[in-house]
């Protein structure tokens, strides 16, 4: 869910509509480039995928087109993320392999969008001088105007964070994963201060965006075909419209969603274990079209660590909600992300996040060793004092313990029979199909002539380590 994905390979597989030019110029440069091409590679969270293509959209009202070949754009973007060093890193290697096509192209553009923007414009306009481009993720309708200042040779920023951008009313185009499943950012930023986390200054305050335009985008993409949206936020608990006329929390929001068609499955991430209520767990259990399935983070196990993360729940008050979810929807997938190696964490700190999962029984997990990000609560007060070596073999011992618990929960399904939406054939034959259950696990089956956007029933007959293996009844 949080790993870097390549919207090239993403656009390769999908069938996006070609984009059109039937609109009048808006910018001069586009009288010098009738034939302006995009080329965006996205990496980190859903969201970036998702703002990706808020950004598509608005180059497309500018005149571009989206290119899948790199080789063709004459404006290349990179949606980047800061979340770990190591995601900047790759970013920067990435950066300076594309930097060369310059040398070839004197008027290819470069530009970085996203959160590294935000955190290190200085560093890359100036020391490095790698690109032409940088916009933060509130600024993004600024860019057909930025495209053309570095058109005209000059330097182009804006990473300028704003209160009230949440694009709403940008028709976002797909940049099509399998034309079924797509997200929809129904907020943005983080109020939240969770002492190692950077999120909060390099996408600003928590706002909610408007009810309608959400509903509008979902009927939207139900219409085109789509039969699975994940609504995306940092902490889609703490939603919250209140415009004078009418209010809403998420419980309300995600039933009225679900209330658009029975067909349409309806997905949310991320939710906060001290904000998640008993009364969205109804909500989830009355509709069967809300996918069973809660990616609920609880970081660590040690309420010690916990309180010096800023978490503001206890190892208790987590295992309090887990068993709310077990008794109020008791068919519910569950999945975590774990931090090893947060300062002054030892190892009966360790010991404790590793019972706390083996406890709740995770169906999946994403585990990171601790990486300080420069400005953050931890990097200002605390020492990072794990080890790398330590951080490491922590985390090593985590993913071996959450294989066996991923393990266990897909030989707990065979024998039963599960609804699976049909996302696509599977990536080893044609024959096969591949889709995913309520709960989010893979399911591969022989074809009998469905097909995508189907729903069918699957019973399970065996299972591999990622994948349950089934045909269907
Ligand atoms: N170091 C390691 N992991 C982090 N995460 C967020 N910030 C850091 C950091 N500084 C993890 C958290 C979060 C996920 C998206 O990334 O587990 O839930
Ligand atoms: Fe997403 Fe956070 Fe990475 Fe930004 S820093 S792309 S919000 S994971």
């Amino acid at each position: 869910m949080w790993q870097f994905e390549n919207e090239r390979e993403r656009g390769r597989k999908g069938d996006l509509a070609p984009l059109t030019y039937d609109r009048k110029p808006l910018l001069s440069t586009e009288l010098i480039m009738p034939d302006k091409k995009v080329y965006i590679e996205t990496y980190g969270c859903q969201m970036n995928v998702a703002d990706s293509e808020v950004v598509l959209s608005i180059l497309k009202e500018a005149g571009y087109s989206q290119s899948e070949e790199i080789n063709d754009a004459g404006l290349i973007l990179i949606n980047t993320c800061s979340i770990r060093d190591n995601a900047e890193q790759r970013i920067w290697g990435r950066l300076k392999a594309i930097s060369h096509l310059k040398k070839k192209r004197k008027d290819l553009k470069i530009g970085i969008i996203g959160c590294m923007a935000e955190r290190l414009k200085e560093k890359l306009l100036e020391t490095e001088q790698l690109v032409d481009i940088v916009v933060g993720p509130d600024a993004y309708r600024e860019l057909p105007l930025l495209v053309a200042e570095a058109e005209a040779g000059h330097k182009a920023v804006n990473v300028l964070l704003s209160r009230e951008e949440t694009y709403a009313d940008i028709s976002p185009v797909r940049m099509d994963r399998n034309g079924v499943s797509s997200f929809v950012s129904i907020m943005r930023g983080c109020n939240n201060m969770c002492a190692y986390c950077v999120v909060p200054y390099v996408r600003g305050a928590e706002r909610s965006r408007n009810p309608q335009s959400i509903i509008k985008e979902v009927k939207e993409l139900y219409e085109m075909g789509y039969r699975e949206v994940t609504l995306l936020g940092q902490n889609v608990d703490s939603y919250k419209w209140d415009n004078g006329d009418s209010s809403a929390g998420f419980p309300e929001l995600l039933e009225t969603v679900a209330g658009i068609s029975p067909l349409m499955r309806v997905r949310f991430s991320t939710s906060h274990p001290k904000d998640i209520s008993d009364e969205l767990l109804y909500v989830i259990a009355r509709h069967r079209n809300i996918c069973k399935h809660i990616h609920l983070p609880a970081q660590s196990g040690s309420s010690r660590i916990l309180k010096l993360m800023n978490r503001e729940y206890s190892r208790e008050w987590y295992l309090d909600r887990v068993n709310a979810i077990r008794t109020i929807i008791p068919e519910c997938a569950l999945s975590t992300d774990m931090i090893t190696g947060f300062c002054t964490e030892t190892e009966v700190d360790q010991k404790e996040s590793l019972s706390l999962m083996e406890q709740v029984g995770f169906d999946f997990a994403y585990m990171f060793k601790y990486s300080e990000r420069p400005g953050t609560k931890a990097a200002r007060k605390y020492k990072d004092d794990v080890p790398e070596n330590i951080k490491s073999e922590r985390l090593s011992e985590m993913i071996a313990l959450q294989n066996k618990l991923s393990s266990a929960s897909k030989k707990h399904d065979v024998g039963k029979n599960f609804e699976v939406l049909i996302e696509g054939a599977s990536k080893r034959s044609e024959a096969y199909l591949s889709g995913r259950t309520s709960q989010n696990k893979v399911v591969v089956f022989p074809g009998e002539n469905h097909s995508k956007g189907e729903y069918v029933n699957v019973i399970i007959e065996r299972c591999t380590s990622a994948t349950l293996l089934g045909r269907i009844v």
